[in-house]
């Protein structure tokens, strides 16, 4: 039955919280088992929609895949299928990564196209472009990428346009397992690109320079199996300190480094906040008084996209004048008529938001519209008087690991209830 999520707003948040694993760094890696025979296990892997996709994904294509206590372990000891469908890569974009791996192992792959979302186009034209110099033959036909190489992969010389987070997890896989040399210029540089450079290390591939915008692969013929520990996760710490910075609490996150998230700690202080950062740990003192500040999201180690709507609504309770600058996708700001309803005052020109913070937050129900603009709003309704109610849920379950009771053990009054249509009893929440 769909659920509606119950925020009694207004509490000040205090505490400390466990992040989980990375999401965004999960999943790549579960691509990443693709690519060998061997059984390789992945821990501290957060429970979520998302991760459970990629397993059915994984299974769908021959390999064995099981999930117990976040502990993954998957062997792909021979690849019976070489087709991610429509159903999959819509409901999980990030499925589209599969493709690299994929023709890389088998020689041949169909992924269909994941098209738009809610956040903009998305196009995939730099993977495919990478591919291609890789070797590979790609053609279109009804909506799938159908990708060839049948004599294999050969290492290549590739300029990525934009660092496309995507676009180098697939090269970077898929030059894994090329023949010959891969130097990947423009590549993307985020915590997630080293994460995975690591794992095909440790599988056996000869990985330099990841971290930087020029990374060179030596291609093995083949890959061993490897455990690793999936990294803590940058973005849900940041909500969690967010979510401290809002309500004037003191929060802390552990099970994660602070570097990670440097551009979001930077901001956290711009908006008047104290971090202090040690050993696996961030702790951050809010007066819950907010400075505005202007910010814009940047390829890393500029501050993530992701966070953009988590720090807009920092943006609405500080007082004064913010201005946001959506750099990464065209089309980020589908949370803004959402927390309009709260009463903020956003005026939205092109890439630029202007946030006029400050003003009076008062609970309303909303609906999120993906992942982050459903921290977002739950951000909103921790600060807002009254009882928030958020529909959608389903995009909070795709990318946060127990959010309510980590919310709730900092002191949110926070639930879950069945969503019933009925006003009267959605208010009783
Ligand atoms: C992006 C973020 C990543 C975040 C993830 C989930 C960046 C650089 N990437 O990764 O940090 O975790 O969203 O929200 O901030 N593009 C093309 N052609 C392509 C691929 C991408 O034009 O083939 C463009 C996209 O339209 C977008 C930009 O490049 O404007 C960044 O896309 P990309 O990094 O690939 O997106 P994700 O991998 O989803």
């Amino acid at each position: 039955m769909p659920e509606v999520l119950c925020i009694n707003g207004g509490k000040k948040l205090s505490g400390t919280v466990r992040v989980s694993g990375a999401k965004n760094s999960a999943l790549p890696l579960l691509f990443a088992t693709l690519l060998s025979s061997e059984e390789c296990v992945l821990q501290n892997v957060p429970d979520l929609e998302d991760i459970s996709v990629t397993l059915r994904l994984l299974r769908s294509l021959g390999a064995k895949a099981s999930y117990e206590k976040n502990e993954v372990r998957v062997t792909a000891e021979q690849i019976r299928g070489t087709e991610a469908p429509y159903g999959l890569v819509k409901s999980l974009r990030a499925s589209f990564w599969v493709l690299g791996p994929l023709l890389a192992r088998a020689g041949t792959a169909q992924v269909s196209l994941p098209g738009g979302d809610a956040i903009g186009t998305r196009p995939v034209d730099l993977h495919l472009q990478g591919l291609t110099r890789l070797g590979a033959d790609i053609r279109m036909q009804h909506g799938v990428v159908v990708a060839n190489a049948p004599g294999g992969l050969r290492g290549a010389k590739i300029d990525l346009a934009f660092p496309s987070v995507g676009a180098t997890h697939n090269l970077l896989m898929a030059a894994s397992l090329s023949r010959g040399e891969t130097i990947l210029h423009g590549a993307a540089r985020e915590p997630e690109i080293v994460e995975l450079a690591q794992l095909l290390s440790k599988m056996g591939a000869d990985i330099e320079g990841a971290g930087s915008d020029t990374i060179r692969v030596l291609g093995k013929e083949s890959l061993g199996g490897t455990s690793h520990m999936v990294l803590g996760d940058r973005i849900e710490a940041a909500t969690y300190l967010l979510s401290g910075a809002l309500t004037g609490g003191v929060v802390a996150v552990t099970g994660i480094d602070a570097p990670a998230l440097q551009s979001s700690l930077n901001l956290l202080e711009g908006f008047g906040c104290q971090i202090e950062t040690s050993d696996n740990k961030i702790s951050l003192k809010s007066n819950g008084e907010l400075s505005p500040v202007d910010f814009a999201t940047e390829p890393y180690p500029g501050l993530a996209t992701d966070v953009q709507p988590l720090f807009m609504a920092a943006a609405c309770v500080a007082k004064g004048k913010s201005t946001v600058q959506e750099n990464v996708f065209e089309n980020r700001f589908g949370h803004v008529a959402e927390y309009r309803r709260f009463g903020a005052d956003i005026a939205i020109d092109g890439r630029t938001a202007v946030v006029s913070g400050g003003l009076p937050l008062s609970a309303a129900p909303v609906e999120a519209g993906d992942i982050r603009a459903a921290a977002g709003l739950v951000l909103m309704g921790l600060v807002s008087e009254g009882v928030t109610q958020i529909r959608e849920l389903y995009h909070l379950d795709r990318g946060y690991d127990g959010l309510v009771e980590k919310v709730r053990s900092l002191g949110a009054d926070i639930s879950r209830m069945p969503a019933f249509e009925s006003k009267e009893v959605v208010f009783g929440c």
